[in-house]
């Protein structure tokens, strides 16, 4: 984004109103034994003491080589953190654990299917399946250090042994959410130069067996056609020794990977011992334009980072059952599903299928039989269950001593629900803001420290310095009464490396609006944008509004406007498409798409539904419009820009405003007039 072509909402303009909620305390027996109540942190993790104070976080971790310098500025804004040192992310989280623990669960994978039994995964066992995997992909399909891979896996123990044999070779890992199309993932195959695809025959979702590999021939065959050839297909089968995708195999490509592991039993391969600032992944996320970007995250930054905020925000203890709901082919699942539960040993659960199937009980019927006693998951899962199930939690025997909230704004009303139903007045809630560009938490309370505010995720994490900017670069600061743009004044160890192969967007997207001098190489001149808006309280607590970009959160889940509008137009008969977002009760935000189209073509309901399918096939149902409005033109600027703001106005029965200045103002009293009968 150049600053010119900043996308200006009115969201940093206008003054928020909104009421001042009552504090929450977290109770005494949260606080006797949380891992963080120290309040010298505060002193430790002030400015002044950075970056030095997150020696602390690196210290959680085992080096095979101690670092020499913890931050290196030298080719700002890449920063490159405790340089010298080196590790490697699955001995961390997997071999340092198994002197002392090695029989203890590190993973329960619960089917979603009631008559399966919850698997145990021991540290031991993952120790086994993990080397027994590397040996694999370091033999059979010649992988080494810095080849990158791409999962297309579901929610299964397999995927973390997928991740961490990659990282005990040195692989980076591509995780690419299965819900999206094998359009979608040939997009990150092609971008990450991927020649080995990982991936599942079926998976269960609401209760179907849904075929997944039909996913990854997808994959291949578009791949190729954008000039990616991807060599070998490793497909692990949901139920071992039997197949249970319709796709057929194919020779000298598709290989079982429950077949092929008979000949590595046994088989031990050494962790490499990789830099600290050598990459662990890359995780792909929507920004403004139609193209994903893959963020690269490194391994001694990054893993300290998720290390040291499970082990202070989420609180994880070693004897925790610890169960985060989110999915692993996003970002939360990647920190606080794999890499922080893990490299603290706690005993992480991986859910398979939906919250609410069969019924809104499941996740309290879970939590009971596990014993889980701290629970992470989105608004979006939040809302849905208090719909479906308002009384459910309080039929069931488990108790949380802790919850999270991650990926959206959350309502207050749905705060004080989770508060009360789900946590019974008892457990200590953070409201966890972050993006998959920061690794881990920016803003959120210290939860044995900080008293909560229903909506508002809270002050910075230890040793991060929010500060909000207006479009002028002016500070807006406590209780200005004006939300902004929340930047974050210096860097942090999990903040991502670059945007792969694309450094001049990295560097524009995230610190061309405010930084100060392009040369320096002095971290204070480089505020990084985080690309939303945001409010700071008189108190100092940080309220999150929403995206300054063309990004719509859809039930926590990042989507570009950009890439939706694309997949339209790969329908023939559309001329031009935009997309805004229309608020939704449980998803928090919807796509609501408008087309017009080419010269002589008549409007139908059998071309929406074209559209609307083929959205869904090039990205994933994630991505499904709301409606599709067939317009006879956009409005639009004088300049020919279409005027987004206008159309989402009327999505949301908004007031659009003054319009007299736009090239075709006629036409959003034709729109708005469509909205009302309906007529799409
Ligand atoms: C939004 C998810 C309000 C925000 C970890 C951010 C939030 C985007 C919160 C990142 C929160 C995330 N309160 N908004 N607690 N957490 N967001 O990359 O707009 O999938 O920029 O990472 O989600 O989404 P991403």
């Amino acid at each position: 984004m150049s600053k010119k072509d900043v996308v200006h909402t009115t969201e940093s303009e206008i003054a928020v109103h909104w009421q001042e909620e009552e504090l929450y305390y977290p109770s005494v027996d949260f606080i006797a034994q949380a891992n963080l109540t120290d309040t010298s942190v505060h002193e430790r993790f002030k400015l002044d003491n950075f970056p030095e104070c997150f020696k602390e976080y690196a210290d959680l971790l085992s080096w095979y080589k101690y670092w020499e310098k913890t931050l290196d500025t030298s080719d700002a804004p890449c920063w490159r953190w405790f340089v010298g040192g080196e590790l490697n992310a699955s001995y961390n989280c997997i071999d340092r654990h198994l002197e002392k623990n090695r029989n203890k669960t590190a993973i329960h994978f619960v089917p979603e299917l009631l008559e399966e039994r919850t698997q145990h995964v021991t540290y031991q066992e993952l120790w086994v399946r993990v080397n027994e995997f590397a040996a694999l992909l370091q033999d059979f399909a010649g992988l080494k250090r810095g080849d990158r891979v791409t999962i297309h896996m579901p929610m299964c123990a397999e995927l973390p042994i997928t991740m961490l044999a990659c990282a005990r070779l040195g692989v980076i890992h591509s995780v690419v959410f299965a819900g999206f199309s094998g359009k979608a993932c040939a997009d990150r195959i092609e971008d990450s130069q991927s020649r080995v695809l990982i991936s599942m025959d079926a998976y269960y979702r609401a209760g179907k067996l849904l075929d997944h590999k039909v996913n990854a021939d997808l994959a291949c065959e578009f791949a190729q056609g954008m000039g990616q050839k991807v060599d070998k297909v490793l497909l692990w089968e949901r139920y071992p020794g039997k197949y249970s995708s319709s796709a057929e195999m194919i020779g000298g490509r598709d290989y079982s990977v429950n077949t092929l592991l008979k000949e590595y039993y046994g088989q031990r391969v050494e962790p490499e011992r990789m830099k600290a600032e050598e990459p662990l992944f890359l995780m792909y996320t929507s920004g403004t334009t139609g193209k994903p970007k893959g963020c690269q995250h490194g391994t001694g930054g990054y893993l300290a980072y998720a290390t040291a905020t499970s082990k202070f925000i989420q609180d994880i203890h070693p004897e925790d059952v610890y169960w985060c709901a989110a999915d692993i082919g996003w970002i939360t699942g990647h920190s606080y599903i794999v890499y922080g539960p893990l490299s603290l040993g706690a005993s992480t659960v991986i859910y398979e299928g939906v919250p609410t199937y069969p019924d809104a009980g499941r996740c309290w019927r879970i939590a009971q039989d596990l014993g889980v006693n701290i629970f992470h998951t989105s608004p979006t899962a939040i809302r849905a269950l208090r719909k479906l199930g308002p009384e459910e939690p309080a039929k069931y025997d488990f108790s949380f001593k802790h919850m999270t909230t991650v990926g959206e704004p959350i309502e207050p009303a749905v705060w004080k629900w989770y508060q009360q139903e789900v946590g019974k007045g008892k457990a200590v809630i953070v409201d966890t803001y972050w993006q998959t560009e920061t690794g881990g938490f920016l803003c959120t309370t210290i939860p044995g420290m900080n008293p909560m505010k229903p909506g508002s995720c809270g002050p910075g994490a230890p040793g991060i310095h929010p500060i909000i900017y207006d479009d002028q670069g002016e500070i807006l600061g406590a209780g200005a009464g004006k939300a902004g743009n929340i930047c974050i004044q210096n860097p942090w160890p999990g903040c991502f490396q670059t945007i792969w192969g694309d450094r001049d967007r990295f560097v524009e997207t995230y610190f061309g609006r405010y930084n100060k001098d392009p040369e320096s190489t002095d971290w204070r001149d480089w505020p990084y944008l985080t690309g939303d808006a945001a409010f700071q309280a008189e108190d100092g607590y940080y309220r999150v509004l929403g995206r300054i970009d063309d990004v719509i959160n859809v039930s926590g889940h990042r989507l570009g406007t950009k890439e939706i509008e694309s997949a339209s137009l790969a329908t023939a008969e559309v001329a031009e498409a935009a997309v805004v977002p229309v608020k939704d009760a449980i998803k928090g935000h919807v796509p609501d798409l408008y087309i017009s189209l080419k010269p002589g073509i008549t409007p139908s309901p059998e071309i929406a539904q074209k559209v609307s399918d083929t959205v869904c096939k090039e990205i994933g149902k994630i991505a499904k419009p709301k409606s599709v409005w067939i317009v006879a033109d956009m409005p639009k600027t004088r300049s020919g820009k279409i005027m987004r703001r206008v159309l989402a106005s009327i999505s949301n029965e908004q007031d659009v405003g003054d319009v007299t200045t736009l090239m075709n103002p006629d036409i959003v009293a034709e729109i708005k007039e469509q909205h009302l009968k309906g007529s799409k």
